[in-house]
């Protein structure tokens, strides 16, 4: 009746910004991520026996923000009759912060909730789960590049290629680590029914998967590179064209995209990405990855830098668990 797993967060290089379904949380187009390997969040889920209600800790500290999202999920996973659960879970990165936390945690939240309940759903069932509860957890089921299909009735995650087929590095630069005021979740809404741009970025969004799979496939950088940051910069245009506007960036996020800007004229193979937070995440071929750690850890308003080869999908740990 309890279980551990792991996950990591996941990385948009074709971005998810949309959805056609909101009370199934079905995404409005498809998209491409990249698994990361260092950064993690650990579920421990237990269920008990008798009723009672579920309670979560989140990185030793009771959160009754999260619990609702958290019971729903584990009522997709083993249904609405199930045994009251605790679940407790551990973070190694700043969350709600514009850095896939919740990616994580639901990937990991389904792998062990399902062992836990002594069921079998396989992974493409858990990263159903997962994204009906948050869109961008379903790709982190998967590890290496990932591409995410959205159907009409479901969405469909496969593994495009491993980390091993193209190992390249990612340096997130983190530009403040509190939880931003706007989730995705809202602002997404919000796009949809007020930027002007929200439609012919739905409408672009088939082009930039063919041309993000293919590079991948390829293994052709300068390519990646350029529909990547094509793709974030668009997905950012229809935040700013909301309203009310949607900005995540602050300065830093800014002075971080110029110091890519200036390791791209040297012929440094470098490109960024940002999602809904400040947090620049620069992606490089690891031969990079001294070089683009050090230009955006002596960035003005960097606080902290993380590093981060690309990893494995959920999966269940070994260990025992407290909750
Ligand atoms: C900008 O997956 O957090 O990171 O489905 O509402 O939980 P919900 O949204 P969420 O959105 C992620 C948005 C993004 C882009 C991406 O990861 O593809």
């Amino acid at each position: 009746m309890r279980a551990t797993a792991q996950a990591q967060p996941n990385i948009a290089l074709v971005k998810y910004w949309g959805k056609r379904d909101v009370a199934r949380n079905l995404p409005a187009t498809g998209s491409i991520s990249i698994t990361l390997d260092s950064l993690w969040t650990k579920m421990c889920v237990e269920f008990r026996n008798g009723h009672g209600t579920d309670e979560l800790r989140v990185n030793g500290v009771n959160d009754t923000q999260m619990l609702p999202r958290v019971s729903r999920c584990l009522d997709l996973v083993a249904g609405s009759r199930r045994p009251a659960a605790a679940v407790a879970s551990e973070c190694n990165f700043p969350i709600a912060a514009g850095l896939a936390s919740s990616a994580s945690a639901f990937a990991a939240l389904v792998v062990a909730a399902n062992e836990a309940a002594g069921l079998a759903a396989d992974t493409a069932a858990l990263s159903r789960m997962a994204g009906a509860t948050s869109g961008s957890a379903a790709r982190s089921l998967y590890g290496g590049f990932v591409e995410l299909t959205a159907g009409d009735a479901q969405i469909d995650v496969t593994m495009v290629a491993s980390p091993e087929d193209w190992p390249l590095e990612v340096i997130v630069a983190v530009t403040r680590r509190e939880a931003k005021a706007v989730s995705s979740g809202e602002a997404m809404t919000s796009s949809a029914e007020t930027s002007p741009f929200y439609a012919a970025w739905l409408e672009r969004q088939p082009a930039d998967i063919d041309a993000a799979r293919s590079a991948i496939l390829q293994r052709d950088f300068a390519a990646l590179a350029a529909v990547a940051e094509q793709n974030c910069l668009k997905m950012h245009s229809v935040m700013w064209g909301s309203r009310p506007p949607i900005v995540y960036w602050n300065k830093a996020t800014l002075a971080c995209m110029e110091a890519i800007r200036r390791l791209q004229a040297e012929g440094v193979p470098v490109f960024f990405t940002i999602d809904a937070g400040p947090q620049l995440k620069a992606v490089c071929m690891p031969e990079a990855g001294d070089s683009v750690a050090s230009a955006l850890q002596a960035t003005d308003g960097v606080t902290e830098i993380m590093r981060s080869s690309l990893g494995g999908g959920a999966r269940l740990l070994a260990e025992r668990c407290t909750t």
